[in-house]
C-alpha cells in the first residue's frame, strides 16, 4: 500500500512538472499579453519623446508622443493601445509623413487599438491627440479638494492599463522604453513625472524630464499642482502642498535609511533619486511605484511614523516591479509578492525582528480572510492568474501580495536566509530592465537553486503555491512576541480579563489592529462603547486603525462612529478603506440608503478608479 501511494505521489509529481515544462515552452514561444493589442513581435517601441500640454480649464491635456520605434520583422503595421483618446493625426519620420490609421471598435476593459501603416524602413512614429476629461487615469482636483484650497491639482494612475488613457502606447508590462518629456502647466504650479524631477517652480510652467532607464507604460506618471520639495537627505526627499510638506517629511525621515537597507541586501539602487509625492487624499491608493517618484497616500501621514511600511514597500519595487518586472497582469504576484517580501526584509532591517514579524502575522490574517471570503472565486487564489477577458484591476487582491509573500518565506525558510539573498540578488542583477513570466521565474529558480536539492524541492512544493487555488500544506507558522500577547489578552475576556487590563499592555499600531482584529464575533455595541471609552478609537487619526474600527462598528451597529465613518470616507479616496466600508456599508437596506446619501456627495471627490467601483457596489 505504502509503495503505491508512493508511486502514485511520483507519478502526480512529474506530472505537475511536466505540466509546468510545458508552460514554460509555452511562454517563452509567444509571450502575448490578454490586455494591449500591441504586437511587439511585429513592430516595437524603444523610446518616447512626450510634449504635454496641462489644460485645467477643459480638463485636458493635448500631447504629441514621438515613438523611436524597431521592426525586425519588416511589418506594414505597428499597433498602439488607446483609452479614450481622440487621435488628431500621426506622421511617420522625421520629415513627418502623413500616415494612415485606424482605430478599432472600442472594447470596454481594452480600449481601441490604434494600427498605424508603417514600412520597413520607419523609425519613428508621432501622434498627436487629445485626451478626454474624464480619462481614467487622470483626476483633475478643483482647489476646494486641495489642502491649500487655492490651486488645481492633477495626478495620475497608470497600473493596471490606464496609461493608454493618457499617452497612445504599447501598453503591456512587458514592453519598455526610455523617455524625454516636455511639459507645459499654468504659471505657479509644478509639474512632476516618474523621471528626473525638478525641485523647484519654473517662471514659466516649463518643465523637462528624463528617464534614461526603460521602463514599461503602467510607470508612466505625472503630476501638477502647487507642490513644494524638501530633501530629507542627498538622495532622497518629498513633494507635496506647502500644507502638508513638513508633515510628510517628519514621517518619512528614515527613506535613506531603507534606500541603503535594500542596497545592502538586494544590489544597488538604479534610479538615481528616489523621492517621494504626497498627493491629496483622494489619491486611490495606498502607494504607487512611480519610478524615482512613489506616490503615497495622506492617509499614511499618521504623526508617529507608524504606517511607513509603505514606503518600504513602494521602494522595494525599484527591484521587483520597476527592475524585473511582471511579463503579464497573470504573473501580478511576481511584482507583489517580491515586493511584500522585500518590504518586510527592509522593515526588519530598519525597526528590527519583532515589528516585521508583527506585520508578518498580520499578513498571514489578511491572507486567510481573503480566501474565506473568496470561497466562490477560488480561481483568483491561485498566484498565476488567468485574467483574459477580464478586467486585471477585478482579479488583483491580496493573493498576489500574502499568498507570494508566504511562498517566497517557504523558500527562504527551505534553503536558509543567506542562500536565498544570494539567490535573489542575482536574480535582480541578471533579470535587470527585463520582463519575466511565471513560468521563467520558475525555471530560473529551479536551475539556480533547487536542482542541487531535490529534498528541499519536494519540501517547497513550488507548483501548489503557484498553481492551485487557497493555501498550500506547507504554509509556514509565523508568530509574534507581542501579539501572541494580544492573543493570551482577548482569548482571557471571558476568564475575567478586562479591557482595561488590556488598555495597560498594549501600545504599538500593530497591536491595536491586531487586538481590534482578534475581538469576537459575539461583542456587542455595549462593549464596543467600553473599548471606546479607553482607546478613543472612534476618534483615531490613524487611517489603519480607524479602517478597521468602522469596519466592526458597521458590523455591530455602534451607532456612535456613524458619523465618523461618514468623515472617513467623504475626505478619504483610498480604495482599500471606502470599497470595503461601502461594501458593508451596503449589506443591509437601511445602510445602503446611507451609503448611498453620503456617496452622492462624495463621488466628484473619488478618482475613477475608486467611483466606478463603488458606483457598482451601491447600483
Ligand atoms: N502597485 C501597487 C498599486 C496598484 C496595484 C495599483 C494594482 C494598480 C493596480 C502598489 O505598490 C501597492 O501595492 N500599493 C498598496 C500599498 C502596499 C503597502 C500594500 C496599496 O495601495 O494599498
Ligand atoms: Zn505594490
Amino acid at each position: 500500500m505504502k509503495n503505491f501511494c508512493f508511486l502514485l505521489c511520483l507519478v502526480i509529481v512529474s506530472c505537475q512538472q511536466s505540466k509546468v515544462q510545458n508552460k514554460v515552452a509555452e511562454q517563452i514561444a509567444a509571450p502575448s499579453d490578454p490586455h494591449s493589442y500591441s504586437r511587439p513581435e511585429q513592430a516595437l517601441v524603444k523610446h518616447l519623446d512626450l510634449q504635454l500640454n496641462v489644460n485645467f480649464g477643459s480638463k485636458t491635456i493635448d500631447g504629441k508622443a514621438e515613438w523611436q520605434i524597431d521592426n525586425p520583422a519588416k511589418a506594414d503595421t505597428i499597433v498602439f493601445d488607446t483609452r479614450q483618446l481622440k487621435i488628431i493625426k500621426v506622421t511617420v519620420g522625421d520629415a513627418q509623413k502623413r500616415a494612415s490609421f485606424n482605430l478599432s471598435k472600442e472594447d470596454p476593459v481594452l480600449g481601441q487599438a490604434l494600427k498605424v501603416k508603417i514600412d520597413s524602413t520607419v523609425k519613428k512614429v508621432t501622434i498627436w491627440y487629445r485626451t478626454s476629461p474624464d480619462a481614467y487615469a487622470l483626476q483633475w482636483l478643483n482647489p476646494a479638494q486641495t489642502a491649500g484650497k487655492k490651486h488645481p491639482f492633477l495626478f495620475t494612475q497608470s497600473q493596471a492599463i490606464l496609461a493608454r488613457t493618457w499617452i497612445p502606447c504599447q501598453d503591456s508590462p512587458g514592453i519598455r522604453f526610455t523617455y524625454n518629456a516636455a511639459v507645459k502647466v499654468p504659471g505657479s504650479l509644478l509639474a512632476l513625472m516618474s523621471a528626473e524631477n525638478p525641485q523647484q517652480l519654473s517662471a514659466d510652467g516649463k518643465y523637462t524630464f528624463k528617464q534614461s532607464n526603460p521602463i514599461p507604460a503602467y510607470l508612466m506618471a505625472l503630476a501638477v499642482g502647487n507642490i513644494r520639495f524638501k530633501a530629507i537627505d542627498a538622495r532622497t526627499g518629498v513633494y507635496a502642498e506647502p500644507q502638508t510638506l513638513e508633515k510628510a517629511a517628519y514621517e518619512f525621515a528614515d527613506m535613506g535609511k531603507m534606500v541603503n537597507a535594500a542596497e545592502s541586501l538586494y544590489g544597488p539602487y538604479r534610479w538615481g533619486r528616489y523621492d517621494v509625492l504626497v498627493p491629496p487624499p483622494s489619491f486611490p491608493f495606498g502607494g504607487m511605484e512611480n519610478p524615482m517618484l512613489t506616490f503615497a497616500t495622506p492617509t499614511v501621514l499618521a504623526g508617529d511614523r507608524s504606517l511607513v511600511s509603505l514606503i518600504a514597500h513602494e521602494l522595494a519595487h525599484s527591484w521587483s516591479g520597476n527592475l524585473v518586472t511582471n511579463a503579464t497582469w497573470n504573473d501580478f504576484w511576481l511584482n507583489e509578492g517580491f515586493t511584500t517580501y522585500i518590504e518586510r526584509r527592509i522593515i526588519e532591517a530598519v525597526y528590527g525582528k519583532e515589528e516585521a514579524a508583527m506585520q508578518i502575522v498580520l499578513g498571514a490574517r489578511y491572507l486567510n480572510e481573503t480566501i474565506e471570503r473568496m470561497g466562490n472565486q477560488r480561481d483568483l487564489t491561485r498566484l498565476k492568474l488567468d485574467l483574459k477577458g477580464k478586467d486585471p484591476d477585478d482579479g488583483m487582491n491580496d493573493i498576489a501580495y500574502e499568498k507570494g509573500f508566504f511562498f517566497l518565506k517557504t523558500v527562504e525558510n527551505a534553503v536558509g536566509r543567506e542562500e536565498f539573498d544570494a539567490f535573489l540578488k542575482a536574480y535582480f542583477e541578471q533579470n535587470a530592465f527585463k520582463s519575466i513570466t511565471t513560468e521563467r521565474f520558475i525555471s530560473y529558480l529551479d536551475r539556480n537553486l533547487l536542482s542541487r536539492q531535490p529534498k528541499l524541492r519536494a519540501d517547497i512544493k513550488t507548483g501548489d503555491w503557484v498553481y492551485k487555488a487557497g493555501l498550500p500544506s506547507n504554509m509556514p507558522v509565523v508568530s509574534s512576541e507581542k501579539l501572541d500577547k494580544v492573543d493570551t489578552l482577548v482569548n482571557g475576556l471571558s476568564k475575567g480579563v478586562k479591557f482595561s487590563d488590556i488598555k495597560k499592555q498594549i501600545s504599538s499600531l500593530n497591536e491595536k489592529v491586531y487586538f481590534i482584529k482578534s475581538l469576537p464575533d459575539s461583542i456587542t455595541a455595549q462593549q464596543m462603547k467600553d473599548i471606546d471609552r479607553l482607546f478613543a478609537f472612534t476618534e483615531s487619526t490613524n487611517s489603519e486603525i480607524q479602517f478597521e474600527w468602522y469596519m466592526l462598528a458597521l458590523k455591530h451597529d455602534y451607532k456612535a462612529a456613524h458619523p465618523y465613518i461618514e468623515k472617513f470616507i467623504s475626505s478619504v479616496g483610498r480604495r482599500k478603506f471606502v470599497i470595503p466600508l461601502y461594501t458593508q456599508m451596503a449589506s443591509t437596506p437601511q445602510g445602503k440608503l446611507w451609503a448611498a446619501r453620503i456617496y452622492a456627495k462624495a463621488r466628484p471627490g473619488y478618482h475613477p478608479v475608486a467611483y466606478q467601483t463603488i458606483d457598482e457596489i451601491l447600483k
